[in-house]
């Protein structure tokens, strides 16, 4: 028998944690700010920001929105991005991926202060996460740790398994796997015998972006299955990577989608602008 992780519920715990050390500060006479930045009329992007913004409602964030039109220069970005760094009240700092084609998302994230930047996307926090002193984790993959540990999922000496090597999830997961002494391997596009490889998993992580990717003989019995994907099924309905039908009842825990790492990726958020409004303010 399975167990699902629920990430409604725990991402509510962390929620909440964050609010009351959000009152403590604001009891200081420190209001913490995320400015969230969004170019264009991309739908999911307008559903991710919505969220973001009503996340920080909820534990006292302030947020600030720019919604900028599709037809925003390079430099036009790049203008806002400095003066937002140079705003003290201004803690955070996220600019909505992906952007139009024709500006540079690399040298827009390049110039976003590392010290703002709450995505952990920055080249020096992502060195940081690299050599393990990190300040801010990036948020989907501290949201699957935070997820392991609300379930007392041992990961040392585990065979863990990524599926996906993006910047934003397969790279930094696999890396805090390996912080906590899993045995990591991170499988792509071109890897031989990808079953295989899913088979040995104790934990398997699917971030791939392609719908019920994840089929039930791919995985070992007993495993802790993490579901990163945000896919639309056949009929448009939102599903994951993992084909949550077939693959559950093989598992000890499984993630589910919607409910699932989305809702922990939101609260991770809102821990990092916390973070970021305590080291700022020289709390930490
Ligand atoms: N687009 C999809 N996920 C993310 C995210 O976590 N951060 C940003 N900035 N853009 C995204």
């Amino acid at each position: 028998m399975y167990k699902i992780i629920d990430g409604k519920a725990v991402s509510a715990k962390v929620k909440e944690e964050v609010r009351l050390e959000v009152e403590k500060l604001i009891e200081s006479g420190i209001k913490p700010g995320l400015a969230v930045v969004i170019v264009g009329d991309d739908s999911a992007s307008r559903v991710y920001v919505n969220n973001k913004k009503k996340d920080c409602a909820e534990v006292g964030i302030i947020s600030e929105e720019y919604a900028l039109p599709a037809e925003t220069t390079q430099e036009e970005l790049l203008n806002l991005v400095e003066t937002l760094n140079n705003r003290n009240d201004i803690n955070g700092i996220l600019v909505q991926l992906p952007l139009p084609k024709h500006l540079d998302e690399k040298a827009v994230i390049e110039a976003i202060s590392p010290i703002k930047d709450v995505d952990a996307f920055h080249a020096s926090n992502v060195g940081k996460i690299m050599i393990g002193d990190y300040v801010f984790l990036p948020c989907t993959p501290a949201g699957v740790m935070e997820m392991l540990k609300s379930e007392n999922i041992e990961i040392c000496g585990k065979n863990c398994v990524v599926i996906g090597r993006s910047n934003i999830v397969g790279k930094p997961m696999a890396m805090l796997l390996l912080h906590q002494n899993g045995t990591v391997t991170i499988c792509h596009s071109r890897t031989k015998d990808l079953k295989a490889v899913c088979l040995s998993a104790d934990i398997l992580v699917a971030a791939v972006g392609i719908p019920k990717f994840v089929k039930a003989d791919m995985v070992k019995e007993g495993a802790v299955v993490v579901d990163v994907g945000m896919d639309r099924d056949e009929n448009g309905k939102l599903c994951g990577d993992v084909d949550f039908a077939e693959v559950a009842d093989k598992t000890s825990f499984i993630t589910p989608v919607p409910g699932g790492v989305g809702p922990m990726t939101r609260a991770m958020l809102m821990k990092n602008t916390l973070m970021a409004a305590k080291i700022q303010n020289n709390i930490i």
